[in-house]
């Protein structure tokens, strides 16, 4: 087995982080004044992991991954990558760095005057692997992708999942630790997509290559990541375990996101819409993993005295855990309701009251053990 598909075993007892970002800035300057893409980022990227990096067109995606691949310096802190501080190499290091770092692109970025194996021997030819290895690890990287038969098509031919898999067979050829996924999926169809997704977790689970997926598609976060950081105005608002982050995301802009492949906290739109045929208080509660779950939440409000309705919300699966929030109407008195929150509250059920404002608070929060930290960077 070559190493183009042998499965990486992980260096001897490491277990630093593959990728460290310390402080990290990057500043543009623009005529109207300068723009700081990232803004004091510090993240890590653990060995053997998928982690997602999730944000809004402008939040500062690409410039991360371009500081991460040493496409760009930072303004100020500093970057490390496996043994290297590639702030502290020169730039000929940096070339040797950035070849050793797969990379795959919305645009796929595949030449168009050769053909698919052509595209993937491209970088092996650049690292002066000689025939007939190169043409072994081609036919191997290309046969892992599913596209041997397509070796002498022109990229022009393929369809855009097609190209998307030649140009990670291409990003595997030279054998990287590191793969970099800038929005690979966004120009592509949800059922291609989802194809292309789980081929890049065989990636990953295979031949144990480390994944850093850019998007601001949370369906592409939510199929492959172990991790998720979520990415806002040059910032990382928040980041932690997958579960974690869906099941309670902390900041207004990881809920948007969940809200968006999943029910979570009513929008104040619906809210408002709720509020026109529901006159009881509204109150949504955060589903967790585990049986009676709901069964508990109806008895607090029965043994209160507290009719209850659920009137929006539902419950997904989530690395084979629940994970959702269901929004009950409730009536009964004031007192009532508050003690049958207050009995949610003691069993360690979140509960938020829905009144439609900007920021309302959380009615019954029980200290978590959750392991995240929010607005780190
Ligand atoms: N080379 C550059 N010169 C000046 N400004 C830049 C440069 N690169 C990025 N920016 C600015 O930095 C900010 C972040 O851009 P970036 O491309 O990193 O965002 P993104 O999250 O990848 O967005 P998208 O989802 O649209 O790809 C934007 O305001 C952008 O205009
Ligand atoms: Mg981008």
């Amino acid at each position: 087995m070559s190493a183009a598909t042998a499965p990486r075993e992980a260096s001897a007892g490491s277990t630093a982080p593959l990728v460290r970002l310390l402080n990290v800035s990057k500043t543009f300057p623009a005529p109207s004044g300068a723009v700081t893409a990232v803004d004091d980022v510090s993240l890590e990227v653990r060995r053997g992991e998928i982690l997602g990096v999730i944000g809004y067109s402008g939040a500062g995606k690409s410039t991360l991954v371009r500081l991460i691949n040493a496409l760009e310096r930072p303004t100020s802190g500093r970057v490390f990558v496996g043994d290297d501080e590639l702030t502290a190499l020169s730039e000929k290091e940096l070339r040797r760095v950035r070849r050793e770092i797969g990379m795959i692109f919305q645009q796929f970025n595949l030449l168009r005057s050769r053909t698919v194996a052509g595209n993937v021997a491209y970088p092996l030819a650049l690292a002066g692997v000689r025939q007939p290895e190169r043409d072994r690890r081609v036919a191997r990287l290309l046969d892992f992708v599913g596209l041997l038969e397509r070796a002498h098509s022109y990229p022009e031919q393929l369809s855009g999942g097609q190209k998307q898999r030649v140009g990670i067979a291409r990003a595997l050829a030279v054998d990287p630790p590191l793969l970099l996924a800038d929005e690979a999926t966004s120009a592509l169809d949800p059922e291609t997509t989802a194809d292309v997704l789980a081929l890049l977790k065989r990636v990953n689970r295979e031949l144990g290559v480390t994944i850093v997926v850019i998007t601001h598609e949370m369906e592409a976060i939510r199929s492959i990541a172990d991790r998720v950081a979520v990415m806002d105005a040059g910032r990382i608002v928040e980041h932690g375990e997958l579960y974690d982050v869906f099941s309670r995301p902390r900041t207004p802009a990881a809920a948007r996101f969940v809200r968006t492949v999943l029910r979570d906290r009513p929008s104040p739109q619906t809210i408002a819409r709720l509020r026109e045929s529901h006159a009881g208080r509204l109150v949504t509660v955060r589903v967790q993993d585990g049986r009676g779950f709901t069964a508990a939440v109806t008895r607090a409000f029965a043994s209160r005295g507290v009719e209850n309705e659920v009137v929006f919300g539902g419950i997904s699966e989530l690395q084979n855990r629940s994970v959702g929030a269901l929004t009950y109407e409730l009536r009964g008195a004031d007192a009532a309701v508050d003690a049958a929150l207050a009995d949610l509250a003691a069993q360690g059920i979140e509960a938020f009251e829905e009144t439609g404002e900007p920021g309302a608070g959380v009615v019954a929060s029980p200290g978590h053990g959750s392991t995240r930290a929010g607005g780190e960077g």
